[in-house]
């Protein structure tokens, strides 16, 4: 079997197996302002959409991730059960986030305060 492959301008045909750098790509400072901060809320600014391939967390093409928008439902549902049962606030504002990156961002550690709510 020959595995071929050709992106952009370049091809390859040498049977090695090819892996994309997704944290490499999450984290090019040409395609995301401020690439190594941990800033969940970029997704929140009005009319924000990732460049085109800039955003790969659930793969590409024709294999991408078959689950993806069950996943995001799934998501936004565990939230708001969350926070329509349980108060949740930060134990200290001003602490700075602990993350961890790689192909996507973490939080490794986050202080909280849980309480049920009446
Ligand atoms: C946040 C949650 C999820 C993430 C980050 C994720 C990520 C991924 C990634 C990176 C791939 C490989 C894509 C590629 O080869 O280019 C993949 C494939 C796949 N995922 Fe997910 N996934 C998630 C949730 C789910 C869920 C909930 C389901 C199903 C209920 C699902 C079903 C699949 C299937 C069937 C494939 C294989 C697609 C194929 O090879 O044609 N995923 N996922």
């Amino acid at each position: 079997m020959s595995l071929f492959l050709e992106i952009d301008k370049y091809t390859k045909n040498d049977n090695k197996i090819n892996l994309i750098n997704i944290d490499a790509i999450h984290h090019n400072k040409e395609y995301w302002d401020e690439p190594d901060k941990f800033n969940p809320d970029r997704w929140l600014a009005e009319d924000f959409e990732p460049k085109k391939n800039s955003f790969i967390a659930f793969g590409r093409g024709l294999r991408i991730c078959a689950g993806r928008k069950l996943a995001m439902v799934e998501l936004v549902g565990l939230i708001a059960l969350l926070f329509r049962k349980y108060e949740i606030d930060l134990v200290n504002k001003e602490a700075p986030l602990k993350t961890y990156s790689e192909a996507v961002t973490a939080c490794t550690e986050l202080l909280v305060e849980i309480k049920l709510r009446n």
